[in-house]
C-alpha cells in the first residue's frame, strides 16, 4: 500500500467534518497519522489509505465515530483561567444564591468537558466557599463527544502532572484521596457531578427537555474548532437552555456568533454573557 494522499486526508477530515463538525485545518493533516495509529492497529492495517479505503467501500459508523473522536483536542486542566470561577464566587454566585433562595436548587453544565476538570472545579468552588448550599439540589452535567474521555471524568482519576495544573495544594489536601499514582476525586465532589456523552453539533443538544433551564454554562475552549454557522446555532439552543438571569462563560479568545441575542458583560478581568429576552 502507499502512503495517504492528499484526497484521503481530504476524506478523513470531510468524515471528521461531519461527525463532530471540527474544522480541521489541511496544514495539520499530520495530526491523523499520529492520532489514529491505535485505531490502524485494533483494525490490523499498517496506514491510513487502507482504512480510507475500508471506509470509502463499506459504510462502518462505528469506526467513524471513533476517528472523529480520535481527533478532539482534549486539553484541559483545573480552574483553567481561574478569573470565571472568580467571578462566580465573588459577584455571581452569591447573586444567583439570593434569587434562587427559595427554589433552592442551582444547575451548571460543563459543555465539552473533556476529561472533567472544569466540571469538579466548580463542585470544589461550591463546596468550599458556599456551605450555606448543604441541602440545596445542586447538579453539574458535563457532556463531551468523545467517549474515551467522559469515561476518565466518570472515574474521577487523575495523575499528578494533571493535579499539579492549577490546583490549589489546599484543595489536593481537602478534595482528593491519593490513590497509586493517582489522585482520586473525593465522593463529597463526585456526587455533585454527572458525566455522559454528548455531541454539541446534533440538531437537538444533550438537553432538550422543556425543564432543562441551566444557571450557569461553560461553553469554554470547543466553538474554535467550529465553524461560524455551526457557532450561530448551537449558541441559539444554548440561549434556550439558559434561565433568563443565566451565565454563560465562553473561552477567552471566544465571542458569541450572533451578539444581538447576548448582553456581553465584562467583569473581574473577564467576561461573560447573558441571554437577552425577546422584547
Ligand atoms: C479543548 S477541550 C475544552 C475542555 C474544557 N471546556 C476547557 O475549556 O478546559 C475541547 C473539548 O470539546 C470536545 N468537542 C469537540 N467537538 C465537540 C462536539 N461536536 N460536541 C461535544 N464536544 C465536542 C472535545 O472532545 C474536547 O474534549
Amino acid at each position: 500500500m502507499e502512503q495517504a494522499t492528499s484526497a484521503d486526508y481530504g476524506y478523513l477530515r470531510q468524515l471528521v467534518f461531519g461527525l463532530s463538525q471540527n474544522v480541521l485545518d489541511p496544514s495539520r493533516d499530520y495530526l491523523f497519522d499520529t492520532r489514529l495509529t491505535k485505531i490502524l492497529r485494533n483494525q490490523g492495517m499498517a496506514h491510513l489509505d487502507e482504512l480510507v479505503l475500508h471506509l470509502r467501500m463499506r459504510k462502518d459508523p462505528l469506526l467513524e465515530r471513533a476517528i472523529a473522536e480520535a481527533m478532539t483536542i482534549n486539553e484541559t486542566s483545573f480552574f483553567r483561567d481561574s478569573r470565571p470561577f472568580e467571578l462566580l464566587r465573588t459577584e455571581l454566585l452569591p447573586k444567583l444564591i439570593e434569587t434562587r433562595k427559595h427554589a433552592r436548587g442551582l444547575r451548571f453544565w460543563s459543555a465539552a468537558c473533556s476529561t472533567g476538570q472544569e466540571a469538579y472545579s466548580l463542585g470544589m468552588l461550591l463546596t468550599e466557599h458556599f456551605p450555606l448550599l448543604v441541602g440545596w439540589s445542586l447538579r453539574i452535567e458535563g457532556t463531551d463527544i468523545c467517549g474515551e474521555v467522559v469515561e476518565r471524568a466518570q472515574s474521577g482519576c487523575y495523575h499528578r502532572i494533571e493535579i499539579n495544573r492549577g490546583l490549589p495544594a489546599r484543595f489536593v489536601v481537602r478534595y482528593f484521596d491519593h490513590v497509586g499514582e493517582d489522585w482520586s476525586v473525593k465522593p463529597e465532589i463526585r456526587k455533585l457531578t454527572h458525566f455522559r456523552q454528548g455531541n454539541l453539533c446534533l440538531p437537538t443538544l444533550p438537553f432538550n427537555r422543556a425543564g432543562d433551564r441551566f444557571d450557569v454554562i461553560f461553553l469554554r475552549n470547543v466553538m474554535l474548532y467550529f465553524s461560524q454557522e455551526t457557532r450561530k446555532t448551537l449558541l441559539a439552543g444554548i440561549h434556550r437552555l439558559l434561565a433568563p438571569d443565566g451565565i454563560l462563560f465562553l473561552g477567552s479568545s471566544e465571542q458569541p456568533a450572533d451578539p444581538s441575542i447576548w448582553t456581553s458583560v465584562l467583569s473581574g478581568g473577564t467576561c461573560y454573557f447573558k441571554p437577552r429576552q425577546p422584547s
